[in-house]
């Protein structure tokens, strides 16, 4: 037994049977016939997962870190870097070596092997904008697959590794193609607004400048792991429609939303919020005083308390909005 505390944000004090972390293919590869055999699970930092219970299984982490340039052109870069690198280490080193593109994605909490399944996004930027091919270990065949971009399927926090392939392929290695010059993504409002508030000029900002502003807000909204356990957002932003979205601007005439092709985006933190659970508790779990979309560990909670506070905001949500909002966190039961 092999205690998953310091494995999860949450800071959840789940159990498993066993626990590997492998440095090379060559190691996963012979794990392959326990695999087979066991119940599984591959986390990264555990910084978007749930131990509902304890976890009747082998937990595998990669500890394949490392980092090389592959190729340049006058334009772009091309990264590959291990699964098992911290992801805000990789975004440093890579505005170190003055590749750019990941300067939003700054001090998210995981691994670069889980920003190729999970999409990871914020600011306007997502990963797989700069995604080139994501190398895996197919637990099937026992086998390397190199999936193409394209073949990634990614959106809106999904991609075909959480969805279609869930299970079966175990990031390797991730290439990224970055950018040689530096042409900083300002469309989400709220930046452009912290860079003025900073007297920064939003036509000559630097690219630490934008990783170090956004560490900065990220660190005024969200709570560092470290201190206060939480997964980040706790549910997914809900699409509506755009008839269901006209309604409730007639009752909310203020309600933040972005227009995308299929409907419109309501941010789940804004509802939850006026549902009023913002900074408030149930038993030891509790959402966030400064951001209600993320649910946080108050000290000692169980996977169920988290769930039990997840099923009452969900509930006060589809009363109040007639709106469906769904973790974005994995659960893990
Ligand atoms: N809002 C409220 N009350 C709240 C929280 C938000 O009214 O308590 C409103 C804000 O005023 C704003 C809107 O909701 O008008 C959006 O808020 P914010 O910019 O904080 O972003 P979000 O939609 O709540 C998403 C991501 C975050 C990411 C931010 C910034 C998801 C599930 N979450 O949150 O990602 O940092 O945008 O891009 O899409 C994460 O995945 O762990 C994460 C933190």
């Amino acid at each position: 037994m092999y205690s998953l505390l310091h494995h999860n944000t949450f800071g959840i004090d789940a159990w498993c049977r066993d626990f590997k972390e492998y440095v090379s293919i060559d190691e996963l590869h012979s794990l392959l016939p326990e695999l087979k055999t066991s119940r599984w699970l591959h986390i990264g930092r555990g910084s978007n997962l749930l131990f509902v219970n304890d976890f009747d299984g082998l937990i595998l982490h990669s500890g394949i870190t490392g980092f090389e340039e592959l190729g340049r052109d006058e334009q772009y870069v091309w990264v590959r870097a291990g699964a098992g690198n911290e992801w805000d280490d990789f975004v440093a080193c890579c505005i170190d070596k003055g590749y750019f593109g990941l300067e939003n994605l700054s001090l998210i909490p995981g691994e670069v092997g889980a920003s190729a399944v999970q999409n990871i996004g914020a600011y306007g930027v997502e990963a797989g904008q700069y995604i080139d091919k994501v190398e895996t270990f197919d637990t099937e065949t026992g086998k390397i697959r190199v999936f193409e971009k394209a073949e990634c399927q990614y959106a809106y926090r999904s991609s075909i590794f959480k969805h279609e392939y869930k299970g079966r392929y175990i990031v390797t290695h991730v290439v990224y193609r970055l950018s040689l010059t530096f042409s900083p993504d300002l469309e989400y409002g709220a930046i452009v607004r912290e860079l003025q508030a900073h007297d920064i000029n939003p036509q000559t900002v630097t690219a630490k400048q934008l990783r170090n502003l956004i560490i900065d807000v990220r660190k005024s909204k969200l709570p560092d792991p470290d201190e206060i356990g939480s997964a980040g957002s706790f549910f997914v932003n809900p699409v509506v429609s755009v008839e269901k979205f006209e309604s409730l601007k007639k009752i909310y005439p203020d309600i933040p939303h972005y227009t995308l092709d299929n409907g419109v985006k309501i941010p789940a933190g804004w509802m939850i919020e006026k549902c009023g659970w913002k900074g408030r508790s149930l038993g030891p779990a509790g959402v966030y005083g400064k951001q209600a979309l993320v649910i946080v560990n108050l000290g000692g909670a169980t996977g169920e308390d988290i769930v039990r506070i997840s099923d009452a905001v969900r509930s006060d949500v589809r009363e109040k909005f007639d709106i469906e909002i769904y973790p974005e966190v994995n659960f893990i039961v």
